[in-house]
């Protein structure tokens, strides 16, 4: 695959619980790129936890603090970004990442991510009575945004390991003269 952009960056989208923060962590130390994860840059901006801003101030300043970050991040380079589940279903999110990123996204089956999610507490949107179903139905609503990136990898059946190498390899391929 070859595209003619700025690739100066590697984004990684997708659902809770697919592992885009330990994939992120060591594609980056593989790459040797600085690691950013959206959440984290929110969290220590607002010195409150997602769930806190959640709760305090609603999902939809929540996602004007992703906004901001993401406008702040097109400058950047040599950065492993990772994103909030939530961030590139605003197109406008994931217009503003493919400017100087080659954005892949981690894929996982509904199954899968329960089994990931389920003992983790932090995430507000999953706070909900049948948090199964619910995971089903953001999932299929998000698909069409997903299926957006450059890049679309299943982690199901793969190791974070394995799945770092993977990225690693589609990142050279995009970005090889
Ligand atoms: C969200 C995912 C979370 C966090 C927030 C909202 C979402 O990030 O941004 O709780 O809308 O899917 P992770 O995908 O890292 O859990």
């Amino acid at each position: 695959m070859q595209l003619s952009r700025q690739l100066d960056n590697l984004a990684l989208i997708g659902f809770m619980g697919t592992g885009k923060t330990s994939v992120g962590r060591l594609v980056a130390e593989i790459m040797r790129f600085e690691f950013l994860d959206t959440d984290e840059l929110i969290q220590s901006r607002a010195g409150r936890t997602i769930a806190e801003i959640f709760e305090q101030d609603g999902e939809s300043a929540f996602r004007a603090l992703e906004r901001q970050v993401v406008l702040e991040l097109v400058n950047r380079k040599k950065n492993v970004i990772s994103t909030g589940g939530g961030l590139p279903t605003n197109a406008d999110n994931l217009a503003a990442l493919k400017t100087n990123a080659l954005v892949v996204c981690l894929w996982a089956s509904p199954e899968k991510i329960w089994e990931r999610v389920r003992y983790q507490s932090h995430r507000p949107l999953l706070n909900h009575p049948d948090p199964q179903q619910r995971i089903r139905e953001l999932l299929a609503a998000r698909e069409p945004h997903y299926k957006n990136a450059d890049v679309l990898v299943n982690t199901d059946l793969r190791s974070a390991r394995e799945v770092a190498q993977q990225i690693v390899l589609q990142f050279k391929i995009a970005t090889r003269h």
